[in-house]
């Protein structure tokens, strides 16, 4: 087929333009053009090379996706063997090894270079002029593995140099590996698809390049960092190590941003402190610094002992990783009432420290890793991180071994530990009186946005609570009679007592807000506290809330939204006979007995009528006659019943709800519509907003998560205790007073009203006539409702009214009630 010229060059001109768009993205980490202009082109040259498949070539960009597996990787022979580093572990191994080069080379001080150490693969490319020939690992040095499939799919080696004044042929050194975040990304993908996860970003590199098949090697972010070069034909200009690592940038190839050229011992001891402190900040895995003589005619001058340069050495950092084992699994409980488990561990000298214990965060995270005690463990401790378990060792777990527990109480103080559902973090709900929480509890007591105690700081605190002076925040209105063992205290003279003690006195006047705020309930801030205080201006209210329907009231059925409750009340409406022999029938269907049809199931109840007869049908009687009941039907009947079933009229009637199709009402409806109304009667009598689930929040920003913590708060007796003190010990506010018999008294202030059933006037229009005469009007009837409202059709309300002696007010009652209007 023959090409037209304009075509070739087009090609030619977005591999250029694609290959310069990946140097500026992969290696240099500075894109050029936004990815939607990149994948143009991409796909402009993928057209084009489907066209004309004779085009393609090996080093067009679209050719990095990966070829056909590989059976084997081949063996090749490097040109120049690759040597390994001797390393130094401390500040005077490495000051000995610059003191041996100054010597052999006769000079008071030497120029290196210095770079991190990376902790990845080492790779040796060939490029043959511009072209990438060939990839091999390192293997023994002298022979590796042939992988230069997998590193074509790496888009910061490129498959073409850029520039001009490449060698006729180069070895080029360097080390592959995955970034951090890279790493992670790949280990959470193997969690979801089979768990299978890599220990650390060295294994998961190595994992990615042993690849037979090179279309999952360029699934994986790798990159690639060139250090050296080995052998080099028609060489290079370059007299120093620093310039050629220069033109290897230059042509495209990823050099280390970290890469520097120091003069003399004391530079390098900064540079690697410097490093050191970066570690943890890059987003690669190092394990030491390299530093080179820069020069090459001196590096030739030193040569090599065994298989190492004399000219180069690795400094390392002190190693991030141990083995250990797990002796215990123990609960500690935070400053903020947090419950986090440790691992006991054997001690282990790591990161350059002895480590015996490690955080493991929470319950999830144990579960996730399957830690328990006795296994063996990898821990890390990365810089100033605190110790963390990586993964255990299954193959070394002894015999016997438990899953890890969650404590039902709190170890400090006894009270319940609660993990909220959907919550990954176990808390202690002692509050107030835990001592773990003490410290925290009492200095959020005294903020300035609380209780507003100055000259109380966190130091004092903390010389107070352990010294006993201090246990929960009601002590520190006893502090007035311990004066004289607070001028004891460090720095506390006889002024700042008597200030502080003023203050703490001072303090006693505040408002409700701020009390309820320094109580320090959680997910209870200042403007939810403020709230409170609005929603409760009579503090003993809030104080009796036992519910958290108190706080957020709920009505009508959870599940059922407003559809659902139209078509239930609909449904209703066309007056359904509910039989106690439909009931039954349905029930016996929804039992799903193999061959018990809706048919075959009122054939069944027709014959046998009560559930106790047929219970105790015997297969004989089953068979006898009753249509499309066989031998194995009616076996199937009996087992069934021999399993005593419960039949209950519950379920009974719920089985019937259920199978009414009504659109929205499943089993699980059902069974809920049940549950709330109990029979049919009141089920069949409902309106729309007795079905439809809405719960309104009393309080601005109290929703049920903070109901709960409200409620869980009061129902500690032990909280309840510390309230009382501070409240007798003197603590109070301004109570807002209630204008009781002003003078513009409205006629319905103080009344309570609901309405239901169908009114000739919109319901909105009722209620806003209601409230501007004062009336407080509520959904639900209770004791405190003193008038019902009813329409026509009112539902299970009117029920409940009677039945608590709430007054019954009809349309002419209403208009009464309004005064005429
Ligand atoms: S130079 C002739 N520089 O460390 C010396 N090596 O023990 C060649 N490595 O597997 C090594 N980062 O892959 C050098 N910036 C760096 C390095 C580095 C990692 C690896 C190298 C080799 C090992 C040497």
């Amino acid at each position: 087929m023959s090409v037209p010229i304009a075509v070739r060059s087009r090609i030619e001109e977005l591999r250029r333009e694609i290959d310069h768009h990946n140097y500026h993205y992969y290696v240099r980490d500075d894109p050029q053009v936004p990815d939607a202009e990149y994948d143009r082109r991409w796909r402009e040259l993928q057209d084009l090379e489907t066209r004309y498949p004779d085009l393609i070539s090996p080093e067009s960009p679209t050719q990095r996706v990966g070829g056909e597996p590989l059976a084997s990787f081949a063996e090749v022979e490097h040109l120049v063997p690759m040597l390994s580093l001797e390393n130094a572990f401390d500040e005077a191994e490495l000051r000995a090894f610059d003191r041996r080069v100054c010597e052999r080379l006769g000079y008071d001080r030497v120029r290196y270079l210095a770079e991190p150490k990376l902790d990845g693969l080492a790779i040796s490319l060939i490029f043959e002029g511009r072209r990438l020939r060939r990839a091999a690992t390192r293997g023994d040095g002298r022979r590796g593995e042939d992988v230069t499939a997998q590193v074509r799919t790496i888009r910061s080696v490129p498959l073409r140099l850029r520039g001009e004044g490449w060698p006729t042929l180069m070895e080029v050194r360097g080390e592959v590996f995955l970034p951090k975040t890279g790493f992670t990304a790949i280990n959470a993908r193997a969690r979801e698809e089979d768990g299978k996860t890599f220990a650390n970003p060295r294994n998961a590199a190595a994992g990615s390049l042993r690849q037979l098949d090179p279309k999952i090697t360029a699934q994986r972010p790798l990159t690639m960092f060139c250090y050296g070069l080995g052998a080099v034909q028609d060489g290079t200009p370059a007299s120093t190590h620093s310039e050629r690592l220069a033109l290897l940038k230059d042509w495209g190839l990823r050099t280390s941003p970290e890469l520097r050229v120091l003069d003399g011992i004391e530079a390098c001891i900064a540079y690697h402190q410097e490093i050191e402190t970066k570690r943890d900040a890059l987003d690669y895995d190092i394990d030491g610094v390299v530093f080179k003589v820069d020069s090459l005619a001196d590096q030739e001058a030193l040569g090599f002992v065994a298989r190492a340069p004399r000219w180069a050495i690795a400094y390392k950092f002190p190693a991030q990783e141990a083995l250990t084992t797990v002796e215990a699994v123990v609960f500690n409980v935070g400053r903020t009432g947090a419950v986090t488990p440790m691992a006991r561990l054997q001690p282990v000298f790591v990161g350059g420290a002895t480590v015996s214990n490690a955080t493991l965060h929470n319950l999830d995270e144990i579960r996730r890793k399957d830690i328990r005690a006795g296994d063996t463990v990898y821990i890390r401790r990365a810089g100033d991180v605190i110790p963390e378990v990586v993964r255990i060792l299954p193959e070394r777990r002894p015999p016997g071994t438990e899953p890890v527990k969650l404590p039902r109480s709190c170890p400090d103080c006894n009270s319940p530990v609660v993990k909220p559902a959907g919550e990954a973090i176990a808390r202690c709900t002692g509050g107030l009186h835990c001592p773990a929480q003490r410290k925290e509890t009492i200095w959020h007591f005294a903020a300035r946005r609380a209780m507003d105690i100055e000259g109380l700081g966190e130091e004092l605190i903390e010389q107070l609570v352990d010294r006993g002076m201090l246990a929960d925040p009601a002590d520190l209105y006893t502090l007035k009679e311990k004066r004289e063992q607070l001028i004891d205290l460090e720095r506390m003279g006889k002024k700042s007592v008597a200030n502080l003690l003023t203050a703490i006195e001072e303090s006693k006047s505040t408002t409700l807000a701020r009390f309820i705020f320094a109580l320090g309930i959680r997910e209870v801030g200042e403007a939810t506290a403020q709230a409170l205080a609005d929603a409760f201006p009579d503090w003993r209210q809030l104080r009796k809330i036992r519910r958290v329907e108190d706080l957020v009231p709920q009505w009508g059925v959870k599940g059922v939204g407003p559809e659902t409750a139209r078509a239930v009340r609909k449904f209703f409406e066309d007056k359904p006979a509910f039989t106690p022999k439909g009931a039954f029938s349905d029930w016996l269907v929804a039992r799903k007995i193999p061959g018990v049809t809706v048919n075959v199931a009122a054939a069944l109840v027709d014959r046998f009528e009560t559930f106790q007869a047929l219970s105790q049908a015997q297969v004989d009687d089953l068979e006898q006659g009753i249509k499309g009941v066989g031998h194995k039907t009616a076996r199937a009947i009996r087992r069934f019943f021999e399993d005593k079933p419960e039949f209950t009229p519950e379920g009974a009637f719920s089985d019937w709800l259920a199978a009414r199709k009504i659109p929205g009402v499943g089993t699980k409806v059902a069974a809920a519509l049940v549950d709330h109304f109990k029979t049919f009667q009141a089920l069949s009598r409902a309106q729309v907003e007795d079905l439809e689930y809405r719960k309104e929040s009393r309080v601005p920003g109290v929703g049920e998560v903070v109901a709960e913590r409200i409620v869980g708060f009061f129902a500690e007796r032990r909280n309840r205790i510390v309230i009382r003190r501070l409240l007798s010990a003197g603590v109070h506010w301004e109570t807002p007073a209630v204008p009781a018999a002003a003078p513009d008294q409205l006629p319905l202030t103080g009344k309570t009203v609901v309405i239901t059933g169908t009114l000739s006037r919109s319901r909105d229009r009722i209620k806003s006539a209601l409230q501007a005469r004062g009336a407080k009007v509520t959904s639900t009837v209770s004791k405190q409702t003193d008038y019902l409202i009813a329409g026509a059709d009112p539902g299970s309300k009117l029920t409940k009214a009677r039945a608590l002696g709430v007054t019954l007010v009809d349309e002419e009652g209403l208009a009464d009630l309004l005064g005429g209007d």
